[in-house]
């Protein structure tokens, strides 16, 4: 039977270091312990974490956390002249996963290099960097449904991602997932279709790069502009760029020359939200020990002591003043977690 712990510390569980307690703490090494450990907790709220990189704790979490801390490796499930299809299981740590495909010079995650987490919980938000997302390169995903206990897998389009969404989101703590099935590319040459790595290549005199090159300039890029973790606190971007309608945008573009916009489809263009927000002169910004971060202006951070209320009340703000000054309400990408009977408060 699974130990389990009670009044846990999380904070060297989660990236902002907040110093929150779990009522319970499990943690999961075979995806086959799970539904006995649910069906021992039926009574209280449950919360899947991989490395807290994606979390911000409002309270105390007066329920189970089940720390994903599965066990395996990579398979290789086919191999093509032109393609692999592998599994990679949920416990692995995500940048471990990326290295271990450039490595064999297997294209398709190469720009997801360094992203903070686990490989089972890439799917949940469809993590996206440099123009790239998960969903471009996973093929299933196996999961375990909580109301059910069935094992299933779920294929790419039964997941329903989008930008920073997917099926798993949308309904927390339904599907536990628990390994991933991705079709990379042996031998091909990256695509670059992101600006900022595409001028850091350039200045690098390098014009035909190969993913190792793409994977280096990735993380370099990452290192200068990110905060680490492990020194300041943080959840990197804090919230979801956002999408908006042409005529939105061109009212924007109009008094805000220079306004960068990506097409999103559909006429509809999304604004990154770091420069809307460092444009309305929040970047830098502190206030005891939660402030925006002074390189990049979509990352809140935690000089050490703030609480997750201080920086939830900071997140509000900056919401507040970017919709008086666009128009537009941003979306928190990074999950709030506060407990269920106080979820309307
Ligand atoms: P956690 O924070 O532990 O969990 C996040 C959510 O997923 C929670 O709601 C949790 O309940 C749920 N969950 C966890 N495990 C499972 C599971 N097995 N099954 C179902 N649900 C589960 N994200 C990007 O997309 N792109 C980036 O470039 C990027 N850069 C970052 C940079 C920094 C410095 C930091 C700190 C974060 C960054 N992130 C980025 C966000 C984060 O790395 C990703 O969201 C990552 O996938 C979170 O993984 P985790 O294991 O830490 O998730
Ligand atoms: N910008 C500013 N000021 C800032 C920050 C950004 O003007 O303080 C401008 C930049 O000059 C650039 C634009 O905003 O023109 C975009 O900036 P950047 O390339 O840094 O990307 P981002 O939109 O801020 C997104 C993702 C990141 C991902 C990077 C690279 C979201 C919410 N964030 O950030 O993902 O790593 O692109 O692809 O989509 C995350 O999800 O946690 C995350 C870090």
């Amino acid at each position: 039977m699974i130990e389990v712990k009670e009044n846990i510390s999380l904070k060297a569980l989660n990236t902002f270091g907040l110093d929150v307690k779990a009522r319970y703490l499990a943690s999961l090494h075979q995806a086959d312990d799970l539904m006995p450990l649910l069906n021992r907790f039926r009574h209280v709220p449950v919360l899947f974490l991989g490395e807290g990189s994606n979390v911000l704790f409002l309270e105390d979490f007066e329920g189970l956390v089940i720390l994903n801390r599965l066990e395996g490796e990579i398979e290789i499930l086919d191999q093509q002249e032109e393609s692999i299809h592998i599994a990679v299981p949920g416990g692995m740590h995500w940048h471990d996963v990326v290295n271990h495909t450039v490595e064999r010079g297997w294209q398709g995650i190469e720009t997801l290099a360094l992203i903070p987490g686990k490989a089972g919980t890439a799917p949940f938000q469809n993590i996206g960097a440099y123009g790239s997302e998960l969903a471009d390169v996973l093929t299933a995903c196996h999961v375990i449904d909580t109301e059910t206990g069935q094992n299933m897998r779920l294929t790419k389009d039964q997941c329903g991602f989008g930008y920073r969404d997917s099926l798993f989101k949308r309904r927390p703590g339904r599907y536990f997932i628990h390994r991933l099935e991705l079709r990379l590319f042996p031998g091909r040459a990256p695509q670059v279709r992101y600006r900022a790595l595409e001028n850091y290549l350039n200045d690098q005199g390098i014009t035909r790069p190969d993913i190792k090159d793409v994977f280096r300039a990735v993380v370099e890029i990452r290192r200068a502009k990110l905060p680490d973790p492990a020194v300041t606190g943080n959840a990197g971007s804090f919230f979801k760029n956002p999408v908006v309608g042409r005529e939105h945008y061109d009212r924007l573009a109009q008094a805000y020359p220079g306004l960068p916009a990506y097409p999103a489809g559909n006429d509809r263009i999304k604004i990154p939200a770091g420069w809307l927000i460092d444009r309305a002169g929040w970047k830098g910004f502190r206030e005891g020990d939660a402030g925006v971060h002074p390189k990049q202006a979509l990352v809140l951070v935690n000089y050490g002591n703030a609480t997750g209320f201080q920086i939830y009340k900071l997140a509000q703000r900056i919401m507040a003043d970017v919709f008086d000054r666009y128009g537009i309400s941003l979306e928190p990408e990074v999950r709030i977690i506060r407990n269920a009977a106080k979820q309307n408060r």
